[in-house]
């Protein structure tokens, strides 16, 4: 491949600058320069994507991307069926994914290592071969007999499932030109360099650059592809933060690695929802979905510990229910410690204030921990009053009751707020043998079998459960 002269532009706004620098002219953006081989005459990222020749053979039609043509055509005549997601069999993701993955679409799969990355992205490849399509695997980390004492172990590989153990792009380039797969699996995005670009596999220039120009193929080629990639323990994707504006979807892939319980939410999904979970167990003979999460995630629940609640959540269009955890005890510390695991800590600072000023509990002095049971994240303002429940009950040292949850979302002045669909999740909770919610006091009815307390401040809600 010939190569123009070196630049470098944005991932985030697009910008080109004839040099790197740590920060983004345009946008503001940190980190976010990548090298790109301009061609003559420039073009930034969007050429860089469409560098060496993609061998554009009657597949682009079928594929109906529309991205390559720069003939205008009417909106209505675009095809429809290009952008019908494909099952991959592993129930869990599909229902994350909205239907599967979509052909000429590219997923980035981030997750710890330990995770179980490799696992889904074999039984993904596996579902898709089994459903008749052509499915190529990438493997950058692991030998070609690895992937294969793996796939007998998870029941065997069909036979439209092809290896290609390399990290070479131009490889894998090369494969998919030749012969090009329905489903693409990366494993992962951080083994794979260019030969064209400066920096060893997995350095930012060299993952942004692959990525790129994977994306390129996958939209020329119509491939549904899924880049599996590494986070670090902060939770970020390790380089591939820059790969999130890249990618049509971002699916991260959770839970500890000690536990079986994992998780798989979509943080971005250009084909159908985002905020939908996935709940799945690792077992020995690979991932299998869970159809009752809220009663795995209850199991090991000790009733009559203060400190603990139970929150009705929704979870994409299901509802789950999740135990908060709390710990109160006086700090030794000038400035006492805070920590959360599953809430925000800025939720939890806002709680914290309010509990204080609103409802008098003295909690300045007081190092306070605060965690969600099974590696559940919690994103909903509903869960504010459960998580405030569990505080005062922590700092009282009186249990809540064993068959009580709370949904309600609290305001700066104490206020209890309304929360939607608050009949779902009454009725999960009802389900699962809870007979006892606090709710906003404009709650509906709930469902047959379930007191409902309905409090109108935070204050209220405490002198209710809590004060004795
Ligand atoms: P792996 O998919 O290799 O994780 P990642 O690619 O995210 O690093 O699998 C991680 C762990 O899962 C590994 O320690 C073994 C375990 N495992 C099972 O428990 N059951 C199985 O069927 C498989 C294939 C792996
Ligand atoms: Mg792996």
């Amino acid at each position: 491949m010939s190569r123009g002269h070196t630049n470098y532009a944005c991932s985030a706004c697009r910008a080109s600058f004839p040099r790197w620098s740590g920060r983004c002219g345009q946008c503001g953006e940190w980190n976010s320069l990548v090298e790109t081989a301009e061609q003559p005459g420039g073009g930034g990222l969007a050429r860089a994507a469409w560098r060496g020749g993609l061998g554009l053979g009657p597949r682009l039609g079928a594929a109906g991307c529309g991205r390559l043509g720069n003939t205008p055509v009417p909106l209505a005549a675009v095809s429809l069926e290009a952008g019908t997601p494909r099952p991959t069999g592993v129930g869990e993701l599909d229902r994350v994914l909205s239907g599967g993955l979509v052909p000429g679409s590219v997923a980035l799969l981030g997750g710890e290592p330990g995770v179980g990355k490799s696992t889904l992205a074999f039984q993904l490849a596996a579902g898709s071969g089994t459903a008749g399509l052509r499915v190529l695997v990438v493997s950058g980390e692991e030998t070609a007999a690895q992937v294969r004492r793996r796939a007998e172990r998870l029941g065997g590989a069909p036979a439209t499932v092809e290896l290609l153990a390399t990290g070479s792009l131009g490889d894998i380039v090369a494969a998919c030109e030749v012969a090009p797969p329905d489903v693409l699996v990366v494993d992962s995005i951080q083994t794979v360099a260019d030969a064209a670009l400066h920096g060893a596999p997995g350095s930012v220039g060299q993952v942004a650059g692959c990525a790129q120009r994977l994306v390129g193929l996958a939209k020329a080629l119509g491939i549904a592809t899924v880049l599996v990639g590494h986070v670090t323990k902060d939770g970020s994707l390790a380089g591939p933060r820059q790969l999130e504006h890249l990618v049509d979807t971002v699916i991260s892939f959770d839970g500890d690695r000690h536990h079986e319980l994992r998780l798989l939410s979509v943080l971005k999904h250009r084909f159908g929802t985002s905020g939908e979970l996935g709940v799945l167990s690792m077992t020995s003979g690979g991932l299998v979905g869970i159809d009752d999460p809220s009663s795995l995630l209850l199991a090991d629940r000790r009733p009559g510990v203060a400190g603990s609640s139970v929150v009705p959540l929704i979870e994409g269009r299901r509802p789950l229910l999740a135990e908060l955890q709390t710990l109160v005890a006086p700090s030794a510390l000038a400035t006492p410690r805070r920590a959360a695991q599953g809430v925000a800590s800025s939720r939890l600072a806002i709680i914290l204030a309010v509990l204080e000023q609103r409802a008098g509990f003295p909690l300045a002095r007081m190092d306070v921990f605060a965690s969600v049971v099974g590696g559940v994240r919690v994103s909903e303002p509903a869960a504010d009053l459960a998580l405030a429940l569990a505080l005062a009950s922590a700092s009282a040292g009186r249990p809540l009751g064993e068959r009580l949850v709370a949904c309600g979302e609290v305001g700066l002045g104490g206020e209890v707020r309304q929360v939607a669909q608050i009949e779902r999740r009454l009725a999960e909770a009802a389900r699962l043998g809870f007979t006892e919610a606090v709710v906003p006091a404009s709650a509906p009815k709930g469902p047959a079998g379930m007191m409902l307390r309905r409090v109108g401040s935070l204050s209220e809600a405490v002198a209710l459960l809590v004060a004795a």
